[in-house]
């Protein structure tokens, strides 16, 4: 992957980092196909990467067989936010002007190795992929190995076991629909642990809806009578206890696409180091600042997407592309 700079393809194990920490898997990562990008484009357009295909004498049928796949998800990823909108109260088509025409979908297909596959005595690689929030509208898991790992944090904090079930597809809210429904949909922060030694590995295919990088972060006319019971909501739970910072705040980015390129080169420091240097001093400078503040401060850890209502201390984000 560091052979880009459009922080797409292959990456090999252990060679992503979420949270400042380590991820213990691999994958291939892919998506809708884009033409080339013109010298003007703002820099953001890397992230319409033209994809590298596995060698077909290899995989002959890899490449129709994705096509396939991503053209049906991306069918299926517009009717569900189309619900989510008229669920909302909103015109079925209210997010329709947040797409691009040929809008860009991710996908990948992650391996995640058992523990026993860890290089003995390097507890720092113990996580499968670390607490986060996928960046864009919603993400569709294909788990398609038996494993448990797959876990969500609920409002009041808990990590909730998602075990696969035949034929259905675990759905996440990314931060870019969070951000455009003023919270109302809150993005899921969401961890996979590694398997047990032994177990063999977990496989699992997700599926990312995109949304337009030339988003800027306006957001949709949720109903007043909605907003208010978000409101209600998280005053009766005391607010939300979150291990992960929402970071697609208005005010912070002119486009999606500045937050997203970021939040990339977060996941993927050898890209950054190689491709973009600016932007991971950025990240490294905000990160040391945060673990002073950090050491400074020993409170709890508890983070509302909104008002913080309980004590609040921001821990090392876990932000990611998706
Ligand atoms: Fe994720």
């Amino acid at each position: 992957m560091p052979k880009t700079d459009m922080a797409s393809g292959y990456n090999k194990l252990g060679n992503e980092v979420t949270a400042q920490k380590t991820d213990w898997r691999e994958q291939i990562d892919l998506s809708t196909p884009h033409p080339l990008l013109k010298p003007k484009d703002p820099r953001y357009y890397n992230l319409l990467s033209p994809n590298q295909w596995p060698d077909p004498s290899y995989l002959p049928s890899f490449r129709s067989t994705y096509e396939a796949y991503i053209s049906a998800m991306s069918t299926l990823s517009t009717e569900f936010t189309s619900l989510i909108a008229e669920s909302l109260g909103l015109p079925c088509t209210a997010f329709d002007r947040f797409f691009d025409l040929d809008q860009q979908h991710k996908l990948k297909i992650v391996k995640y190795p058992d523990t026993g596959s860890i290089p003995s005595g390097n507890t720092a690689l113990s996580q499968g992929v670390g607490p986060h929030k996928d960046s864009m509208l919603t993400s569709y898991l294909l788990q398609v190995a038996p494993h448990t790992g797959l876990q969500a944090q609920n409002l009041a904090g808990e990590w909730i076991d998602c075990p696969p079930k035949l034929g259905t597809f675990v759905v996440a809210i990314g931060q870019g629909l969070e951000a455009l429904t003023h919270g109302v949909c809150k993005s899921t922060t969401h961890r996979v642990l590694s398997p047990q030694a032994g177990l063999g590995p977990r496989f699992s295919i997700p599926f990312f809806q995109g949304v337009s990088y030339d988003a800027t972060f306006e957001s949709v006319d949720i109903p007043l009578e909605v907003l208010n019971m978000r409101d209600e909501r998280m005053k009766a739970r005391g607010g939300r206890i979150d291990d992960v910072e929402f970071t697609f705040t208005k005010g912070k980015w002119g486009h999606l696409g500045e937050a997203t390129l970021t939040n990339r080169v977060k996941s993927h420091p050898d890209v950054g180091e190689r491709w973009y240097p600016d932007i991971l001093s950025k990240i490294r400078a905000e990160q040391a600042a945060a673990e002073k503040a950090e050491a400074l401060d020993s409170g709890s850890a508890v983070i509302s997407a909104e008002e913080p209502v309980k004590g609040v201390k921001e821990s090392a984000p876990g932000i990611r592309a998706h």
